[in-house]
């Protein structure tokens, strides 16, 4: 029988309470696979510390479950941050920011030791660039930066209606093959006004618990 891919996602999300230790705090990500392992989280009845989250949407999911919220702030580290991907490479390099929190989960993500990515089958790539990357701007910057894009054969555009958690823009770019994540991240990243770039090879993942017909893999 085969399975839908929110059941995969709750298969995963299911599946990454095993790195997660009671009395610590966990970093918390962003989407609808990280909604199933909060789900689960606060359905196992692990007492964790707390969570620290990368968004609104996760802090108020979490809240409502009753799972404690602390700030990024009030933590000097983190054993594991749980997050989603919009695409995943098998070195662990990500593309991430399909709901706009992409800034506040590389902030989370390098509180922590180990990023332990969820996701189903579908954000399996062999190399990143079909999904359009986001990228967060300062909004006087947006044009300028679509412009660079345009001059390496990349399309951006704005992601109409959306402020993200930090009163920036997203430009989605399409038409990019990222075969070296680590230069690219680094290269648009100095871009002015630039707030962040969403591929995450610096801060790739660790593990990915990939939801799949024959069950969850472990990759990485
Ligand atoms: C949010 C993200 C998410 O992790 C990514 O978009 C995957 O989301 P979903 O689990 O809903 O497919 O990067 O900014």
């Amino acid at each position: 029988m085969s399975l839908t891919q929110d059941e995969l996602k709750t298969l995963v999300g299911q599946a990454a309470l095993q790195y997660v230790t009671p009395g610590t705090i966990v970093g918390v990500g962003t989407g609808s696979t990280v909604d199933k392992f909060i789900d689960a989280l606060a359905a196992s009845g692990l007492a964790v510390a707390g969570a620290v989250s990368s968004s609104v949407r996760s802090t108020e999911r979490m809240k409502a479950l009753g799972i404690r919220v602390l700030e990024a702030g009030e933590v000097t580290s983190l054993p594991v941050y749980i997050d989603g991907a919009d695409e995943i490479d098998h070195a662990g390099h990500m593309v991430k920011g399909g709901g706009a929190a992409l800034t506040r989960e590389k902030i989370v993500a390098d509180l922590a030791e180990r990023f332990v990515c969820i996701a189903d089958e579908s954000k399996l790539v062999p190399v990143l660039g079909a999904f359009p990357l986001p990228v967060e701007v300062i909004p006087m910057a947006a044009a300028q930066i679509a412009r660079r894009f345009a001059a390496l054969g990349a399309q951006a555009t704005l992601r109409a209606g959306v402020v993200t958690d930090n009163g920036c823009q997203i430009l989605d770019v399409r038409g990019l093959q990222i075969t070296d994540p680590k230069a690219f991240e680094a290269d648009v990243n100095q871009w002015p006004g630039v707030v962040t770039v969403g591929v995450f090879a610096r801060n790739r993942a660790s593990v990915c618990l990939l939801g799949t017909a024959a069950g969850v893999k472990t990759l990485v």
